[in-house]
Order: C-alpha cells, then structure tokens, then sequence
C-alpha cells in the first residue's frame, strides 16, 4: 500500500506586521505556529530532490508555469461577516498571486469561482466533506478555499504539500490538496473595522503547495533548514521586519524576514528567492505538471 507522504503547514496570522495600522486584530490568540511538522518520509524525499534538481530544471529561459485555478468562497451566510465576498475581490486576490509570482514565471488563471453558504465548511468544521464536494480539476489544478475560520480560528491558512504520486483521482489524499485561507485574509476581505490585508497569506499557502518549507523548518540551526540555499538558516519565525534578527549568528545571512515563507508577516514579505522559485519547478515537475 502507498502512504502518501505528506506534510501539512499551518500559518498564523502574526500582529506584528500589520499591527501599526489596525484598529482590531483579525483574531485573539495570535502568534500561533505550525500545527503539523513534516513527515520523515516526506524530509528524505525532499533532500533527494533537492540534490537533483541542478541537472533537472532549467534554470536558463524557463518555460512560464501557468496554473489552473478554482476558487472556493465557502461563506456561512451572505454578509461580509460571514465570509461572504464578491468577485471583485477574488479577482484582487489573483491578481496579488500573480503580482507576487510573476518575477519567476509562476502565474494562475482563474478557470472558476463558487460561492457555497455552508456555516459548518465555513468554520472549518468538516473539511474532507468540503472538499471532496468542491475540488476541481486534476493533481495539478490549484483549489483554493477561503473559509470564514480555519481550525477552530488558531490559524488563517493551511495547506498540505505534495504527495508522492500518482495521486488517484477522488481519492482521500487527492481531496485533501489545495490551500485553505481565511476570508478576511484577501485584499478587500475584511469586514469593516478589521485591518485590511493584501492576499499575501495566499502568496505563503501556495508556496507550501509548491512543497515549499518554511524558512525556519526545523527551529534549528543545525541540519537541513529549509533545503533551500539562498535563505538565511533560521532558527525561529521572525516576529518582526523592522530590525531582522539573526537567530543563527555563526551562519551566514540574517533572517530572511522578507520572504514569504517567513512568519513575519505581509507588511514585510517581497519575495522568494531564486532557490526556492527553482525548487517550486523541481517539486511542479515531480508532483503536479505529469498528473
Ligand atoms: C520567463 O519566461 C520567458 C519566456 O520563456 C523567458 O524569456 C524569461 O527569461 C523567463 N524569466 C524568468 C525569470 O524565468
Ligand atoms: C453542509 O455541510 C454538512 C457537513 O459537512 C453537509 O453534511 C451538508 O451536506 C452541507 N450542505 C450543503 C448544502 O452543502
Ligand atoms: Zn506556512
């Protein structure tokens, strides 16, 4: 039997970024981490793809990567305080994607949007049950579903990476790909009141669909880290970009606080790096373009 190998990030919405300009944090209990650490299995595979990877990917004029997207508003009711937002606003939230991942040739087009008025799918309650009626496409067709709260409101996004092909088709591991985000999340999704964010929690949930690692992965500044050779090893998730801090002194660099795949937060992410665009095509060409 196959065991998927799989490994499930969760990213919580930290104050620190955005706090200068709001008047209400989005939730209580902020600061919250990864929930799910990645599997062994998943780490092994990952450091055989990693040493791959040169003679695997172009590096030169790479061919763009277009991805099919659907988009899922799961909504507990028809006002914005449900959950509830129109196209506009996803059209804002594709746009930011494409803005953030345009510098490396990654870009979604926008196949469909849904709205479904479901308070328990809205609240994270039943997600396998959302998603197996939702999901859309093949392996490597985007699903995002943005969700009034995700996991109970300790987090505003969560996303399983890859899993080991082939994935079959309605099968429990096939339902479960795709990112989960929280509404207030999107540029414009905010109920009023609530600081208004910029769609960059989707930007990081992607990542993590593309098999990206945290920058911190491991909390240590031993070992592999993220696997990825241009960021900075990191010890902790930054909590601030104002004054990076340098968790691991001895090693060079100091914390990637502008990466997305940091915890610093939307106020101070602008990129990823040429190693992670490069292994966002590795892990594309190994886990999603064949299926
Ligand atoms: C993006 O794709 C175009 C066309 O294939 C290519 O000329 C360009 O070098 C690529 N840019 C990057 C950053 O990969
Ligand atoms: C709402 O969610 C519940 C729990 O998963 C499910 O049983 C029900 O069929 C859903 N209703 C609709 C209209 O989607
Ligand atoms: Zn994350």
């Amino acid at each position: 039997m196959m065991i998927p190998r799989l490994l499930a990030a969760v990213l919580a919405l930290t104050s620190t970024a955005s706090a200068a300009a709001a008047p209400k944090p989005p939730q209580s209990g902020v600061g919250l981490g990864c929930k799910s650490e990645p599997s062994a299995q998943f780490l092994s595979e990952s450091k055989i793809n990693a040493l791959a990877e040169d003679s695997t990917v172009e590096v030169q004029a790479p061919a763009p990567i277009v991805v099919d997207t659907y988009i899922h508003i799961v909504a507990a009711g028809k006002d914005i305080t449900d959950g509830w937002v129109s196209q506009t606003v996803v059209n804002a939230q594709v746009a930011a994607l494409n803005k953030a991942y345009a510098p490396w040739n990654i870009s979604f087009k926008l196949l469909g949007t849904d709205w479904t008025v479901n308070q328990t799918w809205a609240d994270d309650l039943d997600s396998m049950a959302m998603k197996a009626a939702l999901r859309k496409g093949t392996y490597k067709t985007l699903n995002i579903y943005f969700q009034r709260t995700i996991m109970g409101g300790t987090a505003s996004g969560f996303t399983y990476f890859p899993m080991s092909g082939p994935p079959v088709k309605g099968s429990y591991w096939f339902n479960a790909d795709g990112a989960q985000v929280q509404t207030l999340t999107m540029p414009g999704g905010a109920p009023p009141g609530w600081w208004p964010m910029q769609g960059m929690i989707a930007v990081h949930e992607i990542g993590h669909w593309f098999g990206l690692y945290h920058t911190f992965q491991g909390n240590s500044c031993d070992g592999a880290g993220d696997m990825i050779k241009d960021t900075p090893q990191e010890s902790a998730p930054a909590t601030g970009c104002a004054k990076p801090s340098d968790s691991c002194p001895s090693l060079k660099g100091v914390d990637p606080v502008n990466n997305y795949m940091d915890y610093s937060g939307e106020g101070c992410w602008t990129q990823f790096t040429k190693g992670q665009a490069k292994r966002m095509r590795t892990n594309w060409k190994i886990y999603r373009k064949k299926y």
